[in-house]
């Protein structure tokens, strides 16, 4: 694993996909700040200085498009067992929330890198609130500096890829439902009520309505 780092990019996963061919596998480019950061669903993702923000270069020798999707929701669990073994209790909110006493210090967005219909890789972007006090946010944001939790971010990097890379050798699933508080609880989702019955090898939702079991690719869970 190398880092790059830079002071200002638009967004570390754009800067990836525009130059995936310059770099290696497992390269990881970092930006003290974005001046256009991403996030889901097409929102802004706010990126002055006191934040990390990196991406991910992956490039996987034999895809299986199914499930790299479950990558983004193990980047989440390395995320938050990171910040638990600095003291502070970070747990999960799916798809890939990472979150402290209900609000979020930690976002992640994952996106494939193709070359017309042919897969490339995939890239994907990490944005921790290490200490930045102005955040543009629909919902309760926190930072790393008010959980009381203090590291560097090199280190903070580097522990989050080891998680990262003996991930796969476990399952992810079993990780992720500890992690997750609302596993096995009451949930709803985009409209949607029902028990948070299970996610599968792709890291969907599987949700327990009254017409039976519904698969949840994408939403926003509520309690
Ligand atoms: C979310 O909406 O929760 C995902 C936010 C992902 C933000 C990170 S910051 C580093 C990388 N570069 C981006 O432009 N976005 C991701």
């Amino acid at each position: 694993m190398n880092i790059f780092g830079f002071d200002s990019l638009s967004s570390t996963n754009t800067y990836a996909i525009e130059h995936f061919d310059e770099y290696q596998h497992q390269d990881i480019i970092m930006a003290q700040v974005q001046t256009a950061g991403k996030g889901r669903k097409g929102r802004r993702w706010s990126s002055e200085t006191g934040g990390l923000y990196f991406t991910v270069i992956l490039k996987p020798v034999a895809p299986e498009l199914e499930k790299l999707s479950s990558l983004t929701q193990i980047m989440a669990i390395s995320v938050c067992k990171a910040v638990r073994k600095l003291g502070a209790k970070a747990y999960l909110k799916w798809p890939n929330d990472v979150l402290y006493k209900g609000k979020k210090f930690c976002g992640i967005l994952s996106e494939a890198v193709m070359n017309g219909a042919n897969f490339k890789g995939l890239v994907i972007g990490v944005g921790v609130n290490i200490e930045q006090k102005v955040i543009v946010s629909e919902k309760p944001f926190t930072s790393l500096a008010e959980m009381g939790v203090k590291i560097s971010k090199s280190v903070l990097i580097e522990s989050i890829f080891s998680h990262f890379e003996s991930m796969p050798k476990v399952d992810f699933k079993e990780e992720f439902k500890k992690l997750c508080p609302t596993f096995g609880k009451e949930i709803v989702i985009d409209g949607k009520t029902g028990i948070f019955e299970d996610i599968d090898d792709c890291g969907r939702l599987i949700l327990k309505t009254e017409n039976g079991l519904e698969t949840i690719i994408a939403g926003d869970v509520n309690f």
